[in-house]
């Protein structure tokens, strides 16, 4: 679109300057677009849901930090930035946090990750009630952000809304400013998660008999309301 526009421009076509730099400059934004659309869908690929990790493998809170900055700059209905965040990674408040966490529904015999392979640090997303009492779908937002930061740095985690929650207020000594919203566990992912082709209407994922994890996800034409709307 950018090309064409450019190329209708006389002064730019005819100026071997200007239409030199226009194009160069058209040609890096376009080869900017596409490395981006590479990069994205490589990173969302890539940020699975993940719950066993290299619990050795340490994550700073600079680096929480880092990956709270890209939930600053996501969207937030009525830029209220109404969800705030207590940060973890030391073992008496990570042990603290995981105790409160229910995992994995569908993997009936499996209780989570076992001692070496949970994960090195939490982000527990709570609701600043004191600001509104809205949060619309900035939880979400904020959380796909955080984790494709995470996946970008080579870590991963999962977004955990299976908490018990007055457990956990009261483990963290959480004032009733806050109401808990999703925990987000981080760490170096130790498994190996494939995405299957949902078949039959069967979503649940599951494990097979080498630990893999198959996440069946619908194919796009299954996304696609149908009725002519
Ligand atoms: C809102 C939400 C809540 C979730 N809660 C839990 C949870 O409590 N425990 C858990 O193990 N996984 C939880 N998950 C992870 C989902 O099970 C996971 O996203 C799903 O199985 C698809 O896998 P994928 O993220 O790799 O695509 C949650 C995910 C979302 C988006």
């Amino acid at each position: 679109m950018d090309v064409c526009r450019f190329l209708k421009r006389k002064d730019w076509d005819t100026h071997p300057l200007i239409a030199g730099y226009r194009w160069s400059n058209t040609f890096y934004i376009h080869s900017q677009s596409l490395f981006f659309s590479f990069m994205l869908k490589d990173l969302i690929l890539r940020n699975r849901s993940y719950r066993r990790f290299y619990q050795n493998e340490e994550i700073t809170e600079e680096q929480l930090r880092k990956w709270l900055e890209l939930a600053r700059f996501s969207a937030s209905g009525r830029n209220a930035q109404t969800l705030k965040y207590i940060l973890s990674n030391t073992r008496e408040k990570n042990d603290k946090i995981f105790g409160t966490l229910a995992w994995a529904g569908f993997l009936e015999d499996w209780p989570g990750p076992s001692e070496g392979e949970r994960p090195s640090a939490y982000l527990v997303q709570v609701l600043d009630k004191e600001i509104s009492t809205q949060y619309y779908c900035d939880d979400g937002i904020a959380a796909q952000s955080i984790l494709l930061g995470a996946v970008e740095d080579g870590y991963g985690g999962c977004i955990l809304r299976a908490i018990n929650k007055p457990m956990l207020a009261k483990e963290l000594y959480i004032p009733e400013q806050y109401e808990i919203i999703n925990v987000i566990a981080l760490g170096k992912p130790n498994e190996t998660i494939v995405i299957d082709e949902l078949k039959d209407g069967d979503y649940k994922y599951w494990r097979d008999e080498n630990g893999v994890h198959h996440v069946p996800k619908r194919v796009v034409d299954d996304l696609v309301v149908k009725d002519g709307y």
